[in-house]
């Protein structure tokens, strides 16, 4: 079985690219649902819809584990795919994580009492860091900063506009005295040198590509019944619900190298995702 790691795009592929680096053997099916992206201005309903969906796809696909490599579904679905759908599908046994704690995990274990994060609408909007650290520490003070613009552009070729949009989103930090800044999308990791050298020095980075690995493994030691049935040969898929240049564009920045990119069919009738070569 393999490890699934989802996202409505290309942030999932940076995450995958971290986790691969610290787990070269561990084998991985990558979904990024871009005939649906971005997902950070749909509504709750869509964007489980959507998700739902495309785990499914990837349980079928023999995944054991799932990671949703995306703020927006940890979200808005994650909590009803795991309470709502798994324990009455035919996939009980496995197992669905989100990014959201883990991260909000990081910035505290760093002793940070003023969080700033960047994040879609929908994020912002769910309120779900907000929720979550109170949960975990209600003395801690965060702010919340939408930034709709930032995933079409990164998706789409859009770096040379990136600039003075990035600035503008970041003033609303200026006075608010921030330690750290959550990038809470996982297409900003893509943009962290940017961001970094913008919000300035004094202001520490929390990006999921240096968390999520050592989160995985983690959570991989302390669940064996989970961990041993993923295969370790070391290899990796990626497919995609749509092919677009800008996405193939972007991919290679990341990957700094052409990546095999296969586009699933998303068959409306039946409401699933199919691989042509399977
Ligand atoms: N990468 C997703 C996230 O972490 C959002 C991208 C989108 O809007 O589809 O929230």
């Amino acid at each position: 079985m393999k490890l699934g790691i989802f996202d409505s795009g290309l942030g999932g592929l940076v995450i995958a690219k971290s986790i691969r680096e610290k787990m070269p053997d561990i084998d991985i099916l990558y979904f990024g649902d871009t005939l649906h992206l971005p997902y950070g201005n749909k509504s709750s309903e869509t964007i489980y819809a959507y998700s739902k969906r495309a785990i499914e796809f990837l349980f079928e696909q023999d995944c054991n584990l799932i990671i949703t490599a995306c703020n927006t579904v940890s979200a808005s679905a994650l909590r009803r795919l795991q309470q709502e759908y798994l324990p009455s599908s035919p996939y009980a046994h496995r197992r669905i994580l989100g990014v959201v704690v883990p991260t909000l995990e990081c910035a505290i274990d760093k002793g940070y009492k003023r969080l700033g994060v960047i994040a879609t609408n929908y994020t912002v909007k769910s309120n779900i860091f907000e929720d979550e650290l109170k949960k975990i520490d209600p003395e801690i003070k965060i702010f919340q900063e939408n930034t709709p613009l930032l995933v079409p552009l990164i998706e789409n070729k859009g770096m040379p506009w990136i600039d003075p949009i990035l600035a503008h989103y970041l003033n609303a930090f200026d006075d608010k005295n921030i330690e750290c800044l959550i990038l809470g999308c996982t297409h900003y990791p893509y943009l962290k040198d940017k961001i970094a050298s913008l919000i300035g020095a004094d202001v520490d980075i929390i990006s999921q590509d240096e968390i999520i690995p050592d989160k995985l493994s983690d959570y991989l030691h302390r669940h064996p019944e989970i961990a041993d049935k993923i295969t370790n040969k070391g290899q990796i898929e990626f497919l995609i619900s749509d092919m677009t240049d800008g996405y193939k564009h972007a991919a290679k920045a990341i990957y700094k190298s052409d990546i095999a990119l296969e586009c699933t069919r998303f068959c409306a009738t039946s409401n699933t995702y199919i691989r042509e070569a399977s």
